[in-house]
């Protein structure tokens, strides 16, 4: 695909007091008290006045906005000067979520949005005409920590996944995707999959140490680890805490621990990057002087590496077996995700490594240890990935925090790749 890296008008840059004061109000729709936090799970109250705001500004932009079926909306940009020829190309796309986890920082996913709809009005504003149109998308329900998988917007965007299979997903909490959606007013008419972007690239904050501890301003994202989510349902004997002798007991709140400890052993010996984590375990009936009936946990492996994930994977379903054996339980389990790991074109990752350069910054190739919508788009068209640091390297956690410099580098270099990538 042809790039051009010099065809941002010199100088020009993105307005960081503007930036900040719109993450700081998204921010405050379901601010988590006492932080800087947020709470936005997927197709709720809060996701939809997130949503509503963050439409506003699209709309108050002139963007052509759309909503599709599983909530996805994109806002287009034709400036009034572009030729009908150039019109009707198929945009470079920018974009991520605005949903966060149940204890989400006000980065995540909102950085890679806001600073989509920043990159517009910075250029409408300075009069620049790309050669195509721009987009910016917000993808729903990207976090899937309230409907599994994760990127199920993206992914149903991009055709991977049926509208039909996911209207039908079920929540944590027993809601259905589908009638959340209408309920929030987001079950939108758009068709899946969308319209085929000339090219995407995202930018978000990295969620790890990396780059803070190598001192360096931008990554390069050329990959994304491969994800593995697997929920595990152990049923046993539920009885007296005080008169089952242990030789009678089933305990499913043992093997539970049992599995934990399992996955820090197995990804502690398979080695860097293999990870995994146990984030979720819930008992039944969850008593004090109850051995449980039943427990539900799930484990979320990742690796950049395919085979050695599907070996831990392996290593994970022949523990599970033993334990059943071994404990007299049953053991059943659900996938919730599986995504191979994905690589970002060439082409795309050299320009936004370039262009961070010719800013100044410091830049790193490095891979996305977290999942990202942009490796959905990936299937589709050229695509890569910007990162700007995280603060000791948290995420997930309403402490997140990347410092205003960063995110203005971070939106800067959006801006000259999206002109690169549209040419002017
Ligand atoms: C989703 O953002 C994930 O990486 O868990
Ligand atoms: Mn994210
Ligand atoms: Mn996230």
């Amino acid at each position: 695909m042809e790039t051009s890296p010099s065809t941002a008008p010199e100088g020009l840059e993105i307005n960081g007091d503007r930036l900040l004061r719109r993450l700081t109000e998204l921010s405050d729709i379901g601010a988590i008290e006492g932080t800087t936090g947020s709470s936005r799970l997927a197709f709720t109250d809060a996701d939809q006045a997130g949503r509503d705001l963050v439409v506003t500004w699209m709309t108050e932009l002139g963007l052509d906005v759309t909503v599709d079926g599983i909530g996805n909306v994109v806002g287009v940009w034709v400036p009034e000067a572009m030729t009908p020829e150039q019109a009707t190309l198929p945009p470079v796309m920018t974009g991520s979520h605005i949903d966060t986890v149940r204890t989400g920082g006000r980065y995540d996913g909102n950085l890679g949005v806001l600073g989509g709809l920043e990159v517009i009005e910075t250029l409408a504003t300075a009069g620049v005409v790309p050669q195509r149109p721009l987009a910016v998308a917000f993808f729903s329900n990207e976090e899937g920590a309230r409907f599994p998988p994760d990127m199920m917007g993206s992914l149903v965007y991009v055709g991977g996944l049926g509208l039909e299979q996911a209207h039908q997903t079920e929540g944590i909490d027993g809601s259905k995707v589908g009638d959340e959606l209408a309920r929030i007013g987001y079950l939108g008419p758009s068709p899946c999959p969308g319209q085929v972007p000339h090219a995407f690239v995202e930018v978000h904050i990295e969620q790890g140490p990396v780059l803070e501890e190598a001192s360096v301003d931008i990554g390069a994202v050329e990959s994304v680890q491969g994800i593995s989510w697997t929920e595990i349902t152990i049923t046993g004997q539920s009885n007296h805490a005080g008169t089952t002798p242990m030789r009678l007991r089933h305990d499913p709140a043992f093997v539970a621990a049992e599995i934990t400890t399992f996955v820090r052993r197995m990804v502690t010996e398979l080695g860097h990057p293999q990870v995994g984590t146990v984030g979720m375990i819930e008992l039944h009936p969850n008593l004090v002087n109850v051995v449980p009936a039943s427990a539900k946990l799930t484990v979320d492996l990742r690796n950049t590496n395919n085979d050695v994930l599907i070996e831990a994977e392996e290593r994970l379903a022949g523990c599970l077996e033993r334990l059943a054996e071994s404990e007299g339980v049953e053991i059943s389990t659900r996938t919730l995700a599986r995504f191979d790991p994905v690589i970002f074109d060439p082409e795309v990752v050299d320009l936004v490594e370039l262009t961070a350069k010719r800013l100044g910054a410091s830049t790193l190739r490095m891979p996305s240890g977290a999942g990202h919508d942009a490796q959905m788009l990936a299937r589709v068209c050229p695509t890569a990935m910007i990162f700007t640091p995280s603060h000791k390297g948290i995420s997930h956690n309403p402490a997140e925090h990347t410092d205003r410099h960063h995110l203005e580098l971070g939106v800067n270099t959006l801006l000259g790749v999206m002109v690169g990538l549209a040419g002017s």
